[in-house]
């Protein structure tokens, strides 16, 4: 599949066939996310794989939804402030948030790539998650990935804001990339000089 292909069929699934996928399969997906960029090359994340029944359940229980039960697997992304706090002060904890955020945009499409699927879960409780999986609390628990193979396909959504509500030109509100106008004068007083 080619990249655009990729990001445009990346869905969120919450409905997952019984099947279990091979682990090495979601281990080259993790193994992906070390190519992403970091300040100051600082690496800060780490990860968590769950395959473990009962954590998966009180997995699903910290996050208060219940589809996250029915995956196999669970990837749990986690990071360390420390080396870029250390490296850049306040603004390394938004680095590292950041990080965290580009790592996950290329798990979820080296997932499609790889035909398995999966959803991104922000929403749980914290404190719980970091119970069951033994993370110490200097920790960001960033978000959870219950993984498995498509059961139903979502349904078909519109694609977000258009791009001519977000993208302005050379200041924010500015939604022209010259001043058209001007240069319209410009042209039309050439033609009627021709004329
Ligand atoms: C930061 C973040 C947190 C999210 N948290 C949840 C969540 O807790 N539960 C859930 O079902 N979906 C969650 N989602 C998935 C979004 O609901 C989903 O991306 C959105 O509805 C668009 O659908 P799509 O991913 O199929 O394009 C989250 C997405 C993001 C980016």
């Amino acid at each position: 599949m080619d990249l655009d292909k990729i990001i445009k069929n990346r869905r969120s699934v919450r409905k997952f066939k019984s099947k279990k996928p091979d682990w090495r399969d979601i281990l080259d997906c993790i193994d992906s996310m070390r190519h992403t960029p970091m300040a100051g090359g600082n690496f800060t994340l780490k990860f968590i794989l769950v395959d473990d029944k009962e954590k998966i359940e009180k997995l699903s229980e910290a996050a208060q939804q219940d589809f996250i039960s029915q995956a196999q697997y669970v990837l749990v992304v986690c990071s360390n402030p420390s080396r870029t706090v250390n490296a850049y002060e306040k603004r390394g904890e938004t680095y590292c948030r950041h990080q965290a955020g580009a790592a996950i945009q290329t798990l979820l499409l080296k997932i499609t790539e790889a035909g398995l699927a999966t959803c991104w879960v922000g929403h749980f409780i914290d404190e719980q998650v970091k119970r069951i999986l033994r993370i110490p609390e200097n920790i960001n628990v960033e978000a959870m990935f219950p993984i498995g193979y498509e059961l139903k396909k979502p349904v078909t959504r519109k694609v977000k804001s258009d791009l001519d509500t977000a993208l302005y030109f050379n200041e924010y509100k500015n939604k022209k990339m010259r001043k058209i106008r001007k240069l319209e004068g410009k042209r039309t007083g050439r033609l009627k000089d021709k004329k």
